[in-house]
């Protein structure tokens, strides 16, 4: 027996990403083992299929996967799918956006296993936790930038995948002052009662029914030269929605942990503005509260103050969201940014609109709405632009108040009239929110059920595209 390994137990297994389009040429130039594999598995480069060939001993030798022909990140389920080892690119369409590809796998090879003690139970999943050393050697340049969007998106998940236990307002504030420290970008915290002095009565109003130890807060990142343009990111961080006094019923209760997704997504994004160096300032506002019932929860029918003054009717406590982004898009306001936006799970409605996999998005700005359709569609990250519809702008009128939190029934449109609610307090200029769901609800190779990072490589690009 040699003591020298094989080649293919030290290189990297090469795969190939071949187009239906070009099978034809592909296995008419393949080896005939390949070619023999292939047939024999009546593989076709089918969009999404692998082929995996192995050699005598057994072990992989050549991944073919068939790729779709209107992008690349169906390569997430290869990632998923694959067994723990080092793969690199080998044959692909002279097109390929290699960058794409890198990012597609990286993010398929996401895994959450921070509480998973074992190396992975029986049937607890197709890997074992730990083990995800799946790399893609490829020098290619592509490769850094999408590491750095890979390693925002993982920095998001990883934040809305922690349960609300470990990821309560102190928490979810140390992961923001360690992102600030890392690029040099300054913290600033208005915590408990500060809130009612310095200004964001409706952030206390919401957060003050948690105990102590998770008083609300809001979060202020800033970062950047002085020369360059601000723009404000604001995300809903409610480290547990229980829907307060309106108490939602259990089925809906239970993902709650994840209603500090938009602060999460605001960070991660605000890390790849950062990571990147692009030419702008950041203010990153994150109101960061509790949504809990205890004996000094805000009421339904209780009319709260805002920052700006506004007088909103608490019609019922589990539209929680918009209050305390209500106070942050003021504090963007006074900013005077060149662009707000804001990423909230903001609404169940927003489901009923457009499903868990598109991000619906809201802005009066046609130039911003047309620049962030073309950006979803070059990374893949699918966003539907909405309605600010002023005909429903009525239905959140109040008898007692200026405004009220939840719509009138007869305007339907959930998502709607919450992002019309916002828009009162959105500053004057350009502005978008996006109403996420930042959730995989089914488990599919390389979108394992669970946190999903949407929208911010898509705004993201749009940026990079606005400020090279
Ligand atoms: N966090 C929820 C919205 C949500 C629910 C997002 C499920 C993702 C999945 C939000 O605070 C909420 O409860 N919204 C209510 C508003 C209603 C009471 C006006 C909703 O959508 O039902
Ligand atoms: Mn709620
Ligand atoms: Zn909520």
């Amino acid at each position: 027996m040699s003591l020298t390994p094989k080649l293919a137990e030290i290189a990297a297994v090469p795969i190939d990403l071949v187009r239906v389009s070009a099978w034809a040429a592909y296995i008419a130039a393949a080896d005939p083992r390949l070619s023999t594999a292939a047939a024999s598995a009546r593989f076709s480069a089918r969009a999404d299929q692998p082929l995996c060939l192995y050699d005598l001993q057994g072990r992989l030798e050549r991944v073919v996967f068939g790729l779709a022909d209107d992008g690349v990140m169906t390569l997430r389920g290869l990632a998923a799918r694959l067994p723990a080892g080092s793969y690199r690119l080998a044959d692909m369409p002279a097109d390929l956006d290699i960058g794409q590809a890198i990012l597609a796998w990286t993010l398929g090879a996401y895994r959450f296993g921070r509480y998973k003690t074992a190396s992975g139970k029986p049937g607890s999943g197709n890997r074992e936790f730990g083990e995800t050393t799946i790399e893609l050697t490829t020098s290619d340049p592509g490769r850094s930038a999408a590491t750095l969007v890979a390693q925002a998106c993982a920095l998001a998940r990883d934040m809305i995948n922690t349960p609300a236990n470990d990821m309560g307002p102190d928490d979810l504030e140390a992961v923001a002052a360690q992102v600030a420290a890392r690029f040099g970008a300054s913290l600033t915290v208005t915590r408990g009662d500060d809130l009612l002095t310095r200004g964001y009565p409706a952030v206390h109003a919401v957060g003050r029914a948690a105990t102590p130890a998770r008083a609300p807060r809001m979060l202020e990142l800033t970062w950047g030269a002085a020369d360059h343009p601000l723009i404000a990111l604001i995300g809903k961080g409610v480290v547990f929605d229980t829907g307060g006094l309106d108490i939602k019923p259990s089925s809906g209760m239970r993902w709650m942990k994840k209603d500090m997704g938009g602060a999460a997504h605001a960070l991660a994004l605000a890390q790849m503005i950062m990571q990147s160096a692009l030419p702008v300032r950041l203010c990153v506002l994150l109101p960061v509260v509790e949504n809990a019932i205890a004996g000094d929860a805000m009421r339904p029918g209780d009319v709260l103050a805002t920052r700006k003054g506004l007088t909103v009717e608490v019609g019922n406590t589990d539209a929680e969201g918009r209050l305390v982004l209500a106070d942050a898009l003021t504090r963007a306001a006074e900013l005077e940014p060149v662009l707000t936006i804001d990423l909230a799970t903001l609404t169940g409605a927003a489901r009923v609109a457009v499903g868990p996999d598109i991000v619906p998005f809201y802005t009066d700005d046609d130039a911003l709405a047309e620049a962030l359709h073309a950006a979803a569609r070059r990374v893949e990250d699918p966003l539907w632009r909405m309605p600010l519809w002023a005909g429903y702008a009525s239905s959140i009128d109040s008898d007692i108040a200026d405004i009220k939190n939840d719509a009138d029934a007869w305007a339907q449109a959930g998502s709607v009239t919450a992002a019309l609610f916002l828009q009162r307090f959105a500053p004057p200029g350009p502005w978008a929110h996006f109403d996420i769901f930042a959730w995989n609800a089914r488990s599919r190779p390389g979108w394992p059920q669970g946190a999903e990072a949407q929208a911010i490589r898509a705004i993201f690009a749009m940026l990079q595209a606005r400020y090279p």
